[in-house]
């Protein structure tokens, strides 16, 4: 109510700014915003922040599948520079709560510097606390201790209630005070993820909107309804806005050739359930999760790949869709205990960045759209117009047409017919609008081309600084006003032909500054209109004409516009091509200070208002003036790195646990028929048990109903001697004669929870227990007596840095055999790859290798490196890796398909000594061992600065 009549009263109060802003056609920018308060209202169209409408282009970001705040930073540079205006996070619960009351916001927990690193970077923020939130993260974000509540999770049960609720009294506030209504830059709050199923209940949905709103949230409240089902759109429970997400491709990254088809009938559905809503697309697909036995994110972003980006983007957009969040923008590592059930420790989703944080040809694609929203701000107010009969020439082809009511601008998005189809095909089209009636290309013998699978936006009656552009058969990317002169970037595919007309009152002159156009001039209708073949990057000059500036055109093919850049400053825009990245731009007296990377020798373009001198990462750079009115110079590339060899192993065996007479009497003690590791504490990871029984000689097996979760495993042994291992409840028989009558006989049990599951359909899924459920020994007369012991303290976590999901219940994590500066002086020396049997250690054991290395990066070198594992012949391994003292993955070689693991650096010290720990598990069916571990550079950018390199 309060927002609704809030809304009203702003719009009628910003309704005359808002009239003088709609012809500048310009969008508020994050870093305007900083310090003040601000109001966040919307309507159908889109979302309004301080009555101005804004395009929400944003980025899925998970801090805590990044545990290193200088690279949250990075993270956050490089999704604004590739064209985002906001950032999405889900918070999860589990990451900052090891115990129930007990809340960590602390390091790389620490989610108030993580904000402020949003704020600074110029991003919005869309905040997402959950309580739930799936995300293939264990028990999708549960914490461990809710397991031993009782009432129905996400229901209005007084347990999970007070639980929630205790949560949400933590991060609440700390979200609140970072709102763009107190001067921040968080606009939305979801509540909840995709709440459906049959037992869900409008309580428990009301109850977190009242939570947050006493909480100090004021910014408008949506939900994340599953695939825009209608859920919590309206009635008891509904936040603000409606929202939903869709996966059009699903999760399979098998065949990445084989493509869903881009979702219909969105602006239907969505006016259908919440006819005040904007289209927000709280999760729209950005690449892919994988699972262990799965292909591997190199075919999850070539199925998402720049051309997914242009059909299923611009698919969704052309349908009026004004709120687009790519799930993932950054994917990350679920690193130590934090994948969910089946997934495995890289989390890189096949993302526009990738997980070693690189830009990939989807952040380029990403930005060139996000470009345009940004720029034409028309495009957040538009309606769908039929277009009658044949727009298209050709039948393969459609179009989708949308139009600003306001001032006309059209948007013309060309795809095919059957939106996955991969054909070649070139058409003309028909449009209309103000500027009259064209069929386009008019240019006999040349059209527009849709080359396999690509879909492109045209826009057409469209005004821009002093311009008229009529339409253009070329994307437009961007356009600004420099150094009074307009600019406008526009980009087609490489050969493809292009036909850009704008109007004049009289004809201008044209100057062909690079490349080859033609250009001719219609005086009855003032068109001028131009002629060319997308090829690297072709300049013109219009001036006179009647129009008040010049215009500079930089038409580009696809490459040469994903390495435009563009900035914003208290000088006004600042316009930058050729280098890989440019992270920011600011301005002192005429001096422009550029911070960003190379990641090859390239030169580079630069446009500003009234500047003299230019730095790049703080180097003074040689310029040379350039046709255009831009400065040009040239900057360096990274220099070749090299990383060490890991030699120097050191190995030890361990288990002692399951020898008869280790000392288990500091154990916590489990009951028989309820062992569920979750119930004494131990939560994630390994976990071992002793059961101790009197023995009469007559006890023949022993059945053990267990659950280590997919792709799981537990051993056994007896009196010290293995008797066999399995991911399932089993029988396993007792040998003869090793059960000692009369006396105390020990089973011990190793076992590791490979994920709680999710709780996607709200039934208790998540609940599913892990570690040994039961146990029985047939043949026995007394009771068995249990012990468990899994991390040292259980939820009194004992290492608060690393946190609950770092370590678990190994004999050498718990000895901290894992941690650097451990003293391995009495372990055995070996290289690798080694076999187990070299050293006696029995192959269903666990061991571990140890060493150190140094690496000498410079500064301003960005390598990202990984930890890679060649396969061992001959063996089932699970491997855990720490890089000193931080558990960045486990390797199954004979699960796969992840064999390299990124370390961020920070956890890596990039100029330092670094301590490597494995600890290897062995199937206990072949040998055990551990191939050859090697460093691997991602690859290599260079941050030095300018000035090293002549000037062209
Ligand atoms: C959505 C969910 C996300 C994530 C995604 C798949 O359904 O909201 O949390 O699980 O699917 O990656």
């Amino acid at each position: 109510m309060m927002i609704n009549f809030v809304r009203i009263f702003l719009a009628l109060l910003f309704t005359t700014a808002y009239l003088f802003s709609v012809d500048m056609d310009q969008t508020l920018e994050a870093a305007e915003l900083q310090g003040k308060s601000h109001t966040v209202t919307w309507d159908k169209y889109s979302l309004l922040i301080d009555g101005q409408r804004l395009p929400i282009w944003s980025a899925e970001f998970h801090y805590w599948r990044l545990p290193s705040r200088t690279m949250w930073m990075d993270a956050m540079q490089k999704i604004k520079a590739s064209g985002f205006n906001a950032v999405s996070i889900y918070f999860d619960w589990a990451y900052h709560s090891p115990k129930q009351g007990v809340y960590d916001f602390t390091g790389i927990r620490d989610i108030d510097a993580l904000l402020d690193m949003t704020k600074q970077a110029g991003l919005y923020v869309i905040v997402r606390p959950g309580p739930y939130i799936n995300a293939e993260t264990d028990s999708g974000g549960f914490p461990g201790w809710l397991q031993n509540t009782t009432g129905k999770a996400r229901t209005s049960a007084p347990d999970y209630t007070a639980a929630y609720r205790e949560w949400l009294s933590q991060v609440n506030p700390i979200l609140a005070r970072h709102q763009i209504t107190r001067g921040g830059n968080v606009i939305l709050y979801q509540v909840e993820n995709e709440y459906f199923g049959p037992d869900r209940d409008a309580n428990y949905m009301q109850d977190l909107i009242d939570k947050a709103k006493a909480g100090g949230i004021d910014v408008p409240t949506f939900h994340n309804d599953v695939n825009l089902g209608g859920l919590w759109a309206s009635g008891k429970g509904a936040p603000d806005l409606y929202a939903f997400d869709s996966y059009p491709l699903g999760f399979d990254c098998s065949k990445p050739a084989e493509w869903g088809k881009v979702p219909v009938g969105i602006e239907k559905g969505v006016r259908a359930a919440s006819p005040t809503s904007p289209i927000f697309i709280a999760e729209y697909q950005g690449g892919s999760f994988d699972k262990w036995g799965g292909s591997g994110y190199a075919k999850c972003r070539e199925k998402t790949g720049p051309d997914f980006i242009n059909v299923f983007y611009k698919g969704v957009l052309s349908q009026g869709a004004t709120l687009v969040n790519a799930y993932m923008g950054y994917g990350g590592t679920n690193w130590g205990w934090l994948p969910g059930a089946t997934y495995y420790t890289s989390y890189d989703y096949g993302a526009s960045i990738d997980e070693a944080i690189r830009l990939t040809p989807k952040a380029y694609a990403m930005k060139k759209i996000g470009y345009m929203l940004q720029t034409v701000n028309s495009a957040t107010k538009t309606e769908h117009v039929e277009v009658k009969g044949t727009a298209v020439t050709n039948p393969a082809l459609t179009v989708n047409a949308r139009r600003n009511p306001d001032h006309g601008t059209t948007f013309w998005t060309l795809m095919h017919a059957v939106s996955n189809s991969a054909s070649d095909e070139t058409t003309k089209l028909k449009i209309t609008g103000k500027d009259g009636s064209y069929t386009i290309p008019q240019k006999p013998d040349t059209s527009i081309r849709l080359n396999g699978r690509d879909s492109k936006t045209f826009v057409s009656g469209y005004s821009f600084g002093a311009q008229r552009l009529v339409y253009s058969t070329s994307e437009l990317m961007t356009h600004k006003t420099i150094n009074n002169q307009d600019i406008a970037v526009l980009y087609g595919r490489n050969g493809e032909d292009g036909e850009t007309v704008l109007r004049y009152a009289a004809e201008p002159s044209v100057e062909v500054l690079t490349g080859t156009v033609t250009h001719a001039y219609d005086n009855k209708t003032g068109d001028l209109r131009l002629n060319y073949t997308h090829s690297g990057m072709t300049k013109v000059k219009i001036s006179g004409g009647g129009a008040d500036r010049n215009l500079i055109l930089w038409l580009g093919t696809d490459e040469e516009a994903d390495r435009v850049w563009m900035n914003e400053t208290e000088r006004g825009p600042v316009l930058v091509r050729g280098p890989y990245l440019v992270r920011t731009a600011s301005v002192s007296g005429n001096d422009l200070a550029l911070m960003g990377d190379t990641d090859r020798s390239t030169e580079i373009e630069i446009l500003a208002n009234g500047i003299s001198s230019v730095t790049w990462n703080g180097g003074k750079l040689p310029l040379a003036a350039a046709q255009d009115g831009s400065m040009l110079s040239v900057l360096g590339g990274p220099p070749e790195i090299q990383l060490p060899e890991l030699t120097g192993w050191k190995f030890k065996t361990e288990a002692p646990e399951k020898e008869i007479n280790f000392d288990d009497s500091g154990w916590t003690t489990a009951k028989a028929d309820n062992l569920r590791m979750d119930a004494y504490g131990y939560h994630y990871g390994y976990v071992w048990y002793r059961g101790h029984f009197k023995g009469n000689g007559q006890e023949t097996n022993i059945t053990l109903h267990a659950n280590p979760g997919d792709y799981g495993r537990y051993h056994v042994w007896l009196n010290g001697t293995f008797i066999g291992g399995s991911d399932s409840p089993e029988t396993f028989k007792f040998p003869a004669g090793i059960v000692k009558a009369g006396q105390d006989n020990v089973i011990g049990v190793l076992a590791v929870n490979m994920g709680h599951n999710q709780d996607f359909e709200s039934d208790e899924a998540w609940r599913e227990p892990r570690g040994l459920i039961t146990a029985a020994i047939s043949g026995a007369t007394s009771p068995t007596n249990w012990k468990i012991q899994g991390a040292p303290g259980g939820e009194n976590i004992v290492d608060k840095t690393r946190g609950i999901f770092n370590t678990s219940g190994l004999y050498g994590e718990r000895k901290g055999w894992h941690l650097p500066r451990f003293n391995t002086s009495s372990w055995h020396d070996v290289t690798l790859p080694h076999d187990w049997s070299e050293a006696s250690a029995p192959g269903e054991g666990v061991s571990w290798y140890k060493t150190q290395f140094t690496l000498n990066v410079p500064d301003d070198v960005d390598a990202p490196i990984g930890i890679h594992f060649d396969k061992p012949d001959n063996k089932k391994i699970r491997a855990r890796l720490f890089i000193n003292g931080w558990n960045m993955g486990m390797y199954m070689n004979h699960v796969g398909p992840q064999s390299t693991f990124y370390v961020p650096k920070e956890i890596l010290h990039t100029n330092g000594v670094n301590d490597i720990s494995i600890a290897v598990w062995g199937e206990g069916t072949e040998d055990g061992g551990l191939g050859r571990i090697a460093l691997t550079p991602y690859g290599v950018y260079s941050k030095a600065r300018g000035g090293s390199v002549a000037a062209p």
